[in-house]
């Protein structure tokens, strides 16, 4: 098992490439189980997450072929139970439930279980199921969902939390092959969500309304192959651009798309910044003044929940006092503890971080709990004073494609080391 060494104080500046989006290939891939013929997908990023996603696609008996970045899929011969074994190991793989029915009317997949960020049931999805006419059976920690016929039906995905992203993705899949129309109110409006729509409709789908809270779909008879190119990780690019405005002279980030990055952007340009965007490129600078922010993490078009740990820690050393909500995942501050052993002052009132901004942070071992988080550490580590050495750093591999790799190019003084 690896581990990171951060030493801090350095400035990061120059350019960075930003990878194929993980939330967005991770139901594209698991979308190719909708055709027999062979689908071309690219800029699929190298990450953990990808990789238990195309092995759970091998099991159910695609053929998968990898050359960098680009993955081809064929789902000619297909079983419909996927494995326990992988399953457990990655919630997303839920998202082959949907694809599976809507092809073979059937399909089982172990339910996820417990997940350090929060409470994460998939009631929604199987809401949306039932409505398209299939049973749901929920037997021996496994989901089974089983139709002799789908049609299309009105469906509310709207929650507790709003609405479901993954849940949109599953219900979507489902309706593209459905009898008739479905309309899926509550949509989740995410860009990841558009990504899959696109896909799907370049493999032949009727979808009308992606990116906005009503979704149409029209079912087919069948779907072909198609290509398709995965739209930049949003969440990779506001990583880099929290790293940026807190110890940088000036980065460039290559291959992202602004516009999806507006909900990151206004906070940082408020709190003082000056970001540049120009095509595909966008440059963050400090500004004269850095200013304290309040911050709620909501549904797209919110403020992402996938970016408020690296929030937290940009806001950790921003003199004043900060506040950070997570709307969607209320519990989703493991982060937290590990920073204030860094020496941050943050006080934890429910889902509800209040920052008082401290000079300095300091170097010390810590302990990575899920993704954003150990990303958050990274960032914390990049201005503290000393080494911080951040365990169970296979957490950040699920979601950054070398993370290290790519803030050493930057300037920064990261190290990866084998334990
Ligand atoms: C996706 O998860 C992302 N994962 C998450 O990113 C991201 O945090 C989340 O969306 C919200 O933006 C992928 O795309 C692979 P949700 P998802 O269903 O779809 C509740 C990362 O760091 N809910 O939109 O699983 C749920 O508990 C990961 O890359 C229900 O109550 O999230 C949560 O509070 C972490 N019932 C809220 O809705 C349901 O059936 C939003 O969850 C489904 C969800």
């Amino acid at each position: 098992m690896d581990k990171i060494l951060v030493r801090g104080g350095r400035p990061l500046s120059g350019s960075v490439k930003i990878s194929g989006s993980k939330n967005s290939a991770l139901p594209i891939l698991a979308a190719t189980l909708l055709t027999k013929e062979p689908c071309v997908i690219s800029r699929v990023p190298d990450l953990s997450d990808i990789h238990y996603m195309l092995t759970i696609l091998s099991q159910l008996g695609c053929e998968v072929e990898r050359a960098s970045g680009t993955v081809t899929i064929k789902a000619e011969k297909i079983v419909t139970e996927a494995p326990y074994e992988i399953v457990r190991k990655m919630r997303a793989s839920v998202c082959v439930l949907g694809p599976l029915l809507g092809r073979e009317k059937e399909a089982t997949v172990s339910l996820p279980g417990g997940c350090i960020i929060g409470d994460r049931p998939i009631d929604l999805h199987l809401r949306g199921f039932e409505a398209l006419g299939a049973a749901v059976l929920v037997h021996a920690g496994n989901v089974k969902v089983l139709a002799p016929e789908l049609r299309g039906t009105t469906i509310s995905l709207r929650g507790k939390f709003g609405s479901t992203v993954l849940g949109t993705d599953n219900v979507m899949m489902a309706a593209v092959l459905a009898e008739g129309t479905t309309v899926i109110d509550g949509a989740a409006e995410e860009p990841e969500v558009v990504d899959l729509a696109n896909f799907l409709i370049a493999m032949g789908a009727k979808i009308e309304g992606a990116g906005t809270r009503r979704i149409l779909i029209e079912g087919v008879k069948e779907l072909h192959g198609a290509e398709h190119e995965v739209i930049p990780d949003r969440i990779e690019a506001g990583t880099f651009l929290a790293a940026a405005a807190i110890c940088g002279e000036g980065v460039t980030l290559h291959r992202v798309h602004p516009a999806d990055l507006k909900a990151v952007t206004d906070p940082l340009i408020q709190a003082g910044f000056v970001i540049e965007s120009n095509g595909n490129q966008m440059t963050l600078r400090p500004g004269a003044t850095r200013k304290p922010l309040k911050i709620d993490a909501y549904p797209y078009p919110g403020f992402p929940p996938d970016m408020q740990a690296q929030m937290c820690a940009l806001l950790a050393t921003t003199d004043g006092i900060s506040v950070v909500t997570d709307n969607v995942f209320p519990q989703r501050f493991m982060h937290v503890a590990e920073l204030k052993r860094m020496g941050a002052n943050i006080e934890l009132q429910g889902q509800t971080a209040v920052i008082h901004g401290v000079e300095r942070l300091s170097g010390a071992p810590v302990m990575a709990s899920d993704l954003r988080a150990s990303a958050a550490l990274v960032l914390a580590g990049l201005q503290a004073e000393g080494t911080t050495e951040i365990n169970r750093v296979y957490h950040i591999d699920r979601g950054y494609e070398s993370i290290d790799e790519k803030l050493n190019m930057l300037g920064a003084d990261i190290e990866r080391v084998k334990v």
